[in-house]
């Protein structure tokens, strides 16, 4: 009998419950400067907290003793394994954020997609279905922090982590390849000259990420009925170019109760918009550099 070609999203799914993934993130501590400064900035004491895409459990350990009730979720078997493993203390569950339908409406005050995990849900439709869910499981002035990648992402900088001659030998090797993957995987890509779009990456060996720039990001939420309250780059608080920045942190807040416009997908615009839109940015690529380096 033949066998199905897996779609892009059990490859990433692959990814996520394969031993050295799980351990890698098993063994990353503590939360970054900028998570550090959201949860500090918007989460009030005492909240109901969902982390979807929880991983090993490295958001737990700020989110949960923030929390009243704390309910870590992720797809991935064998990381809510990992998960339970180091924070035996805290609730967690296998769950996709494509399907919340057994968790109650307007039971969270607060819901984190931390590192981008809003990214890995393919196709659009799936993306979808888990905003609108997010805001059918907030409570009225609840707030969805999340972050996601950026499709202008072209290099990266090199990262050592010591002062040593080795180390900064191998931190630019990395950066030499990780640029040219870069380049490789994005520079022709419609992602990065309509804003928005699945890239291929090579990180975890390969995985599929939908990259979206602010504004899209901003009407796709509106659409659900969101309000959006503030977007900060990665290393936020310093600034930094767009091409540099890879990916946005975003903070928004559920006060509409009904979706503006249910069908809520910026990307579902007829195919011949799609078209003029693509030739009119592809034909006046001087223009859309300038407009997109700060
Ligand atoms: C980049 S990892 C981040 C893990 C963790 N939040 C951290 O920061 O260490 C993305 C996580 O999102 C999870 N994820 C991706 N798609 C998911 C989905 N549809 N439902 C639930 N979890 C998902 C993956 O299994 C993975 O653990």
């Amino acid at each position: 009998m033949p066998t199905e070609a897996p779609t892009p999203v059990d490859i990433n799914l692959q990814r996520f419950r394969d031993i050295s993934v799980v351990a890698d993130y098993a063994n990353t501590i503590g939360p970054r400067d900028c998570e550090a400064f959201l949860f500090a900035t918007y989460i009030a004491p005492d909240s109901d907290i969902l982390d979807i895409g929880v991983g090993a459990g490295r958001t737990a350990a700020v989110l949960a003793p923030l929390a009243r009730n704390y309910l870590g979720i992720d797809y991935s078997e064998e990381m809510i394994e990992a998960a339970r493993r180091n924070f035996p203390e805290y609730q967690f569950a296998v769950m996709d954020a494509a399907d919340m339908s057994s968790l109650v409406s307007e039971s969270f005050d607060v819901i984190v997609f931390s590192f981008n995990g809003l990214s890995f849900l393919h196709p659009d439709t799936k993306r979808l279905s888990c905003i609108r869910d997010c805001h059918r499981l907030l409570r009225q002035e609840g707030l969805f922090i999340f972050s996601m990648y950026n499709p202008y992402s072209l290099f990266v900088r090199p990262t050592r982590t010591s002062r040593s001659f080795v180390a900064t030998v191998k931190a630019l090797s990395l950066a030499l390849q990780d640029n040219a993957d870069r380049l490789f995987h994005r520079l022709l890509t419609r992602a990065f000259w309509l804003g928005h779009g699945y890239v291929r990456t090579s990180a975890h060996s390969g995985l599929t990420i939908f990259t979206a720039s602010v504004s899209f990001v901003r009407t796709e939420l509106d659409a659900v009925g969101f309000n959006f309250v503030a977007d900060y780059v990665e290393h936020h608080p310093h600034r930094m170019s767009r091409f540099l920045t890879r990916w946005n942190y975003y903070v928004f807040r559920n006060l509409n109760s009904q979706p503006r416009n249910r069908q809520g997908n910026p990307s579902l615009t007829v195919f011949p918009a799609k078209l003029c839109s693509f030739i009119l940015r592809a034909a006046n690529p001087m223009h859309r550099l300038q407009r997109i380096w700060r």
